[in-house]
């Protein structure tokens, strides 16, 4: 089902735009206010949000665009005078705008796009990513924890939200809990709820996530960071299947499809007595590592190929293919798309050459992969440099000396930037 939350202050417009969603096959949430709204993305997934940037209250549009997660796109309506305004939201990471007055297709239009471009498209041909995703799939409908590893922008949460449309609680709530960027005080109640007055200044009662989750999917996402006390708490849940509010004495019982995340090594982090290992044993019950992205032959050039299609139409060359090729993408996907936006920026031009291409001098330190890599590019580059010094810049004696062959050594030191004194 297609969820969306519509932020539109003044009532006329909202029952039109709720009716003509509606009809669309959106299901609708309407609000009125910048309030609202936060609260609404603080306790839901939608699959677009659609708001106007002019809006009453503490929060304008602006406000709301920045609190929606990233994977949900963003719509946001102007009227005559706020293009300033929508500029700025399109800066902010918006997916479109619409300036009012406007056709109601064409709002449509807009909005199955943006949700098109942020769809699950999960794109991958390599038999080890297919494997790992056939694998999830097959689990999402047993019930059982599914623990999900990998590198840094490999597509864990992607892979969290696939599983849970193939789990068979679709039509139930997907809800994320980044257990990196919830202060650690308040974690508990997030995650189970707190009481009326709870803690002081807590005038209402308030659902936890897992309270939320009910009937649907909790994505427990870098658990690594859960602190001590709350591995334990969580444990129990997973245990009992039941839980407390914060300050609240009713058992509540939890049914939701557990999904936990990281990036770290959690073995060693148990071996360092960094990670409960009662906690590890429960929610990874199923578990599937996600392969990064540098072992994924040919997917390099298959997403490439995709996100410049999607940011700029361009085209790349044979060399800029082989340097993407060659490099190690510490920072997986999401560094692949940074690196192509990037270069549709700098090529007004159709092509997109090697050279346009910025990856980073990065300071490795990551993975031990990550950093042999590293390493080994490092010695690399001072072999060459070395033999071309050797041969006072002359390529054909320094491929011989180094044993590759002449046009290999060309693609290194162009790829590499290597300079020849
Ligand atoms: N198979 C894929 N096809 C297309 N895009 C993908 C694929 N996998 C991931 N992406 C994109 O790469 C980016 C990173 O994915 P995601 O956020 O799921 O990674 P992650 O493993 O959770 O990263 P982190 O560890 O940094 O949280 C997202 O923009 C996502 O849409
Ligand atoms: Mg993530």
């Amino acid at each position: 089902m297609k969820k969306i939350l519509l932020v539109e202050d003044k009532r006329g417009m909202r029952v039109m735009l709720s009716t003509a969603l509606k009809e669309d096959g959106w299901q609708v949430t309407a609000v009125s206010d910048g309030d609202s709204a936060l609260k609404h993305i603080q306790r839901n997934t939608y699959s677009a949000i659609l708001t106007d940037v002019c809006i009453p209250g503490r929060y304008n549009g602006i406000d709301v665009l920045a609190s929606t997660p990233s994977g949900t796109p963003v719509i946001v309506m102007t009227a005559f005078g706020t293009i300033d305004m929508a500029v700025d939201a399109m800066k902010k990471g918006a997916a479109d705008f619409i300036s009012k007055p406007f056709k109601l297709d064409e709002l449509l239009e807009k909005l199955s796009s943006a949700v098109y471009d942020h769809s699950e498209l999960m794109l991958g041909r390599s038999a080890v990513y297919l494997e790992t995703i056939r694998r999830a799939e097959r689990a999402a409908p047993s019930g059982m924890n599914i623990l999900i590893l990998g590198e840094s922008g490999t597509g864990k949460e992607l892979l969290a939200r696939r599983i849970h449309q193939c789990s068979g609680r679709e039509n139930g709530p997907f809800v994320p809990v980044n257990c990196a960027a919830i202060p650690e005080n308040l974690m508990e109640s997030e995650l189970f709820g707190a009481e009326k007055g709870a803690y002081t200044g807590s005038t209402d009662a308030r659902p936890g996530r897992f309270t939320i989750a009910r009937g649907g999917t909790i994505f427990l996402d870098e658990i690594a960071d859960l602190d001590m006390s709350l591995q334990g708490k969580l444990l129990r849940v997973l245990e009992s299947g039941t839980y407390h509010s914060v300050g609240g004495t009713k058992e509540l019982k939890s049914d939701a499809l557990v999904i936990a995340a990281s990036n770290r090594d959690l073995r060693t982090m148990v071996k360092k007595r960094l990670f409960r290992e009662d906690l590890f044993y429960r929610i990874s019950e199923f578990p599937v590592k996600l392969p990064p992205l540098r072992e994924r032959e040919n997917d390099i050039q298959l997403l490439a190929r995709h996100y410049l299609e999607l940011y700029c139409g361009n085209s790349f060359t044979e060399s800029a293919i082989r340097s993407m090729q060659n490099y190690s993408w510490p920072g997986n996907i999401r560094e692949l798309k940074s690196l192509v936006r990037r270069a549709c920026i700098n090529s007004a031009e159709g092509i997109i050459t090697g050279e346009m291409l910025e990856f980073p001098e990065h300071e490795s330190d990551g993975s031990l992969v990550e950093q042999a890599a590293h390493a080994a590019r490092i010695k690399e580059k001072a072999l060459i440099s070395s033999a071309l010094a050797e041969t006072g810049g002359n390529r054909k004696k320094a491929a011989e000396i180094l044993g590759v062959s002449y046009r290999t050594l060309l693609t290194k030191i162009k790829d590499m930037k290597i300079g020849v004194r």
